[in-house]
């Protein structure tokens, strides 16, 4: 995700906010950019690339004078990478400048609406629709213009805006998106965490949703949305840099687990309008020739695309296969105008991926890529490209970059079945709701297990772990089994639970736990007969269940729970206890769980 930085006092502006934005690298970047006030006038240097670059290009801040000023890292979302569309932007009249984290989700509206009435867009972000805002509403109050920007905005920012005829003070506001205030004496900062304050004040309040603060060398207000002052306790930050970068977490990949809610709702939010699916640039048009769909994919990526696979094929009676990648490429894969090839991938960088995609595009296929970097080779290879809007994914086991992906698949699938017509109004509605409700459903999940670190010390001394399941519990046991395995190295195996008896039940016994996932009702009791087969053969039984589902409470020894929803779409709930499981084991078991061994965030290699 992005970051933003800002600083009013009475050293030189620029050094500071580059030092800030060194500071929230590790969130992920692909440009960066600061505005400075200078005798009344907004100075604007912004790079593709490294913050290096910007460095290099205003000679460490020399070129861009001035003691007041906002920067930012972009993580794109909305427009590629470029110079043009790195922030800060700058209003028409060059009176605004603003720095943004988050997404607008009704931007598109906006910029029509700015547009029809003369404004002037030069970047695709969805940010520069806030500093044309601005520009419309300010009337000689810089405050009221920033209250009354906001108010006509969707979605989540952390904002910075600074306004060359209010030179000695840095406007900021919030929602959804973190924004600390650090105070210091005789100059004030902001930023999106902690690790951009620590190397000068400790001494930081944080602003809450729908709150704003004008920030001052003299000190800080904050105030609401109808402009009263709004008293914050000041807190005193005793984390250190590294600790700070987790947000507090022991990790990256747990401080990924939990923000998987906030990842889906942005992944989603924006392509659900009123009772309307909007799948960015994909049109009807583009798919009612569409007769068949291949899902290619590496890793956990194709293991989503296996989950995927039953929701779309139940919505839309069309015939889906998943393929690994790296066996596509060499299949002399039957392709033509007619198939869609759905490519999933978080990084969008890996070898197999490419190829495979770079195979079936040259037999013909039409080609959808489902991608989190923006601008990555999957994305510009493709017909048509939905972005997942995770925000940089740091730990190389996918947590939320496999459910954003699901989100993705959910309503590509919805959407596809309203446009082959399989789906009637009813169904559609009722499904619309259940995806609306994805990102809640997911943080139902993280609440409501508990026990799960217990669970991670009672069965993480095994030294194999069957997961089983049928249809998307099934999915949902592979991609269970990898997470254990790549991070606490222990052997595990997803299995079609129906498929033990021909040869692999022979492994069962008092040494191999099996966890049994049972959150599709068409299929359940037979996975509690599985379950009972294994319990027989004396392995212990950790079941995977929708709460207050009491079937499998008589058989199984130990319970993880799902918030009860649509058991198409269950598999973006229902791998987050799993996901948890197999941190707190890796944890016990003292593994290096950010960086596992042998393993690479972007396999980019054959
Ligand atoms: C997932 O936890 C692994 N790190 C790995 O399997 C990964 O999913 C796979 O390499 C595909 O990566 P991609 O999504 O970036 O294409």
């Amino acid at each position: 995700m992005c970051g933003i930085v800002g600083y009013v006092g009475a050293q030189a502006a620029a050094p500071l906010l580059l030092e800030g934005l060194l500071k929230l690298e590790y969130r992920g970047y692909d440009s960066a950019g600061i505005a400075v006030m200078n005798d009344g006038q907004l100075l604007v240097s912004k790079v593709k690339g490294r913050i290096a670059n910007l460095c290099e290009k205003t000679e460490g801040g020399r070129q861009v004078p001035g003691t007041i000023g906002i920067g930012h890292t972009r993580w794109a979302t909305h427009g590629a990478p470029t110079d043009v569309n790195a922030h800060p932007h700058l209003s028409n009249d060059g009176r605004f400048a603003v720095v943004h984290n988050g997404i607008i989700e009704n931007y598109l509206a906006l910029r029509e609406e700015l547009t029809a009435k003369g404004f002037h867009f030069e970047s695709d972000t969805d940010t520069e629709v806030i500093v044309h805002l601005l520009e419309r509403y300010y009337a000689g109050d810089v405050k009221a213009a920033v209250i009354k920007t906001v108010s006509r905005l969707q979605g989540s920012y952390a904002l910075g805006v600074v306004c060359a005829d209010a030179p000695n003070t840095v406007f900021a506001a919030r929602e959804a998106s973190p924004l600390i205030i650090g105070l210091g004496s005789g100059e004030q900062y902001f930023a999106s965490d902690v690790t951009a304050l620590v190397p000068y004040t400790r001494s930081v309040l944080y602003l809450d949703d729908g709150e704003f603060a004008a920030l001052t060398a003299n000190g800080v207000t904050v105030f609401n949305g109808a402009g009263q002052t709004v008293d914050k306790p000041l807190q005193h930050i005793a984390w250190d840099i590294q600790a700070a970068e987790k947000d507090g977490f022991d990790h990256f990949m747990l401080k990924e687990i939990f923000e998987q809610p906030a990842a889906v709702r942005a992944t989603i939010a924006p392509r659900m309008r009123g009772r309307a699916i909007c799948l960015d640039d994909v049109r009807a048009d583009d798919l009612k020739n569409i007769r068949r769909i291949v899902i290619t994919a590496c890793g956990s990526a194709y293991y989503a695309g296996c989950a995927g696979k039953y929701a779309i094929e139940a919505l839309c009676r069309l015939p889906v296969q998943v393929e690994l990648a790296s066996e596509l490429r060499y299949s002399d894969p039957l392709m033509d105008e007619q198939t869609l090839l759905i490519v999933l991938s978080q990084s969008g960088e890996t070898a197999d991926t490419i190829a495979a995609m770079k195979e079936c595009k040259a037999r013909g296929a039409k080609t959808l890529s489902i991608v989190n970097v923006v601008g990555s080779t999957v994305a510009t290879l493709a017909d048509h490209v939905l972005y997942t809007h995770a925000g940089p994914e740091i730990a190389v086991a996918t947590t939320k970059g496999y459910t954003t992906q699901l989100a993705v698949l959910y309503l590509f699938a919805l959407y596809m079945a309203q446009v082959q017509g399989t789906v009637s109004g009813e169904e559609f509605n009722r499904l619309f709701g259940e995806l609306e409700q994805l990102p809640h459903r997911v943080q139902n999940a993280l609440d409501m297990n508990p026990g799960t670190e217990r669970l991670a010390r009672k069965y993480g001394g095994a030294s194999s772990v069957f997961f089983i399941g049928r249809n998307t519990d099934y999915a949902v046991a592979l991609e269970g089994a990898l997470k254990l395995k790549e991070i606490s190295y222990i052997h595990a195996e997803g299995y079609a639970a129906g498929e033990l008896k021909h040869g692999t039940i022979a492994l069962i016994d008092e040494h191999q736990p099996v966890i049994a996932l049972c959150c599709n009702g068409a299929v359940a009791d037979k996975t509690v007969s599985n379950a009972v087969e294994v319990k027989a053969r004396g392995a212990e039984v950790l079941a995977v269940t929708f709460k207050g589902d009491t079937t499998l409470a008589a058989v199984a020894d130990d319970m993880l729970f799902v918030p009860h929803m649509e058991p198409l779409f269950a598999p973006i709930a229902e791998i987050v206890p799993l996901q948890l499981f197999a941190y707190y084991v890796a944890r016990e078991n003292g593994c290096d769980i950010d960086k596992p061994k042998n393993l690479a965030k972007s396999v980019t290699v054959e």
